[in-house]
């Protein structure tokens, strides 16, 4: 693998998910893989287990690894080609990834949107402009669309805890003070697509994500009947992407609480982390014994070993 930006960069995602498993089991096994290779993980924004996931797993594959908090260490970077930088901007993308690429035998990105302009977004400017002139493998640390390691890692706990081969997983959009990117539901819902789920999405109107993402899931603005009978549920806010980043209201009534959970099938509840308790999620369900969300954290160290392996070896 040479690029992981999204599920159509995986062959075989039950292959994935079972090397996973298996690294899972046997952390160092290949820890050989990686002696005298570097990681680089550059960040353009705020991480906690993202940034310590993957340098985890990276370090159990026998690599080194450099981290660069980009946005507050770095020079001002510019994007756009055959400008005269006689402005704020100090180095331009294509030497600060080139650079980047001379020091690494893999890269790292995380590169949020700036929710202003969907089409700049939804074209995936830095992310893509990173990979062309690195010269190296990209592992996608979330990008303006997508959070294909979180994605992984919450396919991962599924498949470790399902008890039925097509269990009914529900993604449910939460209140939130702050408008915040589609990335996580969008890159949730192609790979609970690919995995062939009974597969719903819940979110009130206005709140439709775009049609790529949905794929075949059901979608309804009627909460109660989306979790009826669920065994997953996913909550997750995110801003609108047809009024784009905007907030259309205060979500009032949207809020996972064990109310709510006695609608489904006494489902395993799911969010990325960081979570905002009594907003997002009830505090009683996070403290309770139906919450998944230190299951999927622990998942990610397997879900970013497995991808940077499959660079390693070249497959
Ligand atoms: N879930 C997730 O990506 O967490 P961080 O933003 O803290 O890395």
């Amino acid at each position: 693998m040479k690029l992981f930006s999204s599920v159509k960069d995986v062959t075989d995602v039950n292959q994935l998910v079972s090397e996973a498993i298996q690294l899972k089991a046997n952390p160092f096994a290949d820890e050989h893989l990686g002696k005298h290779k570097t990681l680089g993980l550059i960040f353009l924004n705020p991480s906690l287990r993202t940034r310590l996931s993957t340098q985890k797993a990276a370090m159990n594959l026998g690599m080194q690894v450099m981290v660069m908090n980009m946005d507050k260490e770095g020079w001002a970077l510019e994007t756009q080609d055959g400008i005269i930088m006689n402005g704020t901007t100090v180095e331009h993308i294509r030497e600060a990834a080139g650079v980047m690429g001379e020091y690494c035998d893999i890269i790292g990105i995380r590169s949020f949107p700036g929710l202003k302009d969907r089409d700049e977004d939804y074209s995936e400017l830095i992310f893509n402009k990173f990979v062309q002139f690195c010269g190296v493998p990209v592992v996608s640390l979330e990008s303006a669309t997508r959070h294909p390691l979180q994605s992984l890692a919450d396919l991962i706990t599924i498949e470790e805890l399902k008890t039925t081969a097509k269990p009914r997983v529900v993604l449910t959009w939460a209140p939130h003070v702050k408008p915040l990117p589609q990335a996580v539901a969008n890159s949730f819902a192609e790979w609970m697509n690919k995995a062939d789920y009974d597969f719903v999405i819940t979110h009130p109107a206005g709140y439709d994500l775009a049609p790529e993402f949905v794929g075949n899931a059901v979608v309804t603005n009627n909460q109660d009947e989306a979790l009826a009978g669920a065994d997953f549920v996913y909550v997750k806010n995110w801003s609108s992407y047809q009024d784009y980043g905007k907030i259309l209201s205060d979500g009032e009534g949207w809020m996972m609480t064990n109310e709510k959970l006695k609608l489904t099938n006494n489902a395993g509840v799911m969010h990325c982390l960081p979570v905002r308790r009594g907003l997002e999620l009830s505090h009683e369900i996070l403290d309770g014994p139906n919450s998944l969300v230190l299951n999927q954290a622990n998942n990610r160290v397997w879900a970013a070993q497995a991808v940077i392996k499959s660079m390693l070896k070249g497959s």
